[in-house]
């Protein structure tokens, strides 16, 4: 299976950004992490701070791969764009967030992508990340 993790804004500062909240772990050493975990899913990795960028990329993996892990940062409570992506592809979609964004501010609480997503991951750092996976394999 081919598994595409796609995070947005301010997610290529992790291990740096604030570390209280988003941990210590830079992604990339945590990617491998994953690799490793999944032996036989392709699984690619894909930053951008730029929403565009972000819709080019389900636009280009979401007809030919097998699911999407999407961490789309603040794009999460801005962009209907995003969702509206996630609705135009059929790979199926998981939303992660490390924190939980529901126990910090109110404009974090709503998301443009859970309706379009299988599902939803909050609040359980970065395992969510291969919790999405695994249940993407799953299906
Ligand atoms: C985040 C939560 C968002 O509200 C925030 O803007 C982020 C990270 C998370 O993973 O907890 O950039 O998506």
């Amino acid at each position: 299976k081919q598994i595409l993790v796609i995070n947005g804004p301010n997610l290529n500062l992790l291990g740096k950004r604030e570390p209280g909240i988003y941990g210590s772990q830079s992604f990339e050493a945590y990617f491998e992490t994953l690799q490793a975990t999944f032996p036989d899913v392709h699984l690619t990795y894909f930053q951008s701070n730029h929403e565009g960028a972000l819709l080019d990329k389900i636009h280009e993996f979401g007809f030919v791969g097998d699911g999407i892990v999407i961490n789309a940062g603040a794009y999460t409570h801005t962009s209907v764009a995003l969702g509206d992506a996630l609705s135009a592809v059929p790979a199926p979609a998981v939303e992660v967030h490390i924190s939980n964004v529901h126990a910090r501010e109110a404009f974090r609480h709503h998301s443009y992508l859970s309706a379009k997503c299988k599902g939803v991951i909050v609040g359980m750092g970065l395992m969510g990340y291969e919790l999405g996976i695994r249940y993407l394999v799953s299906l």
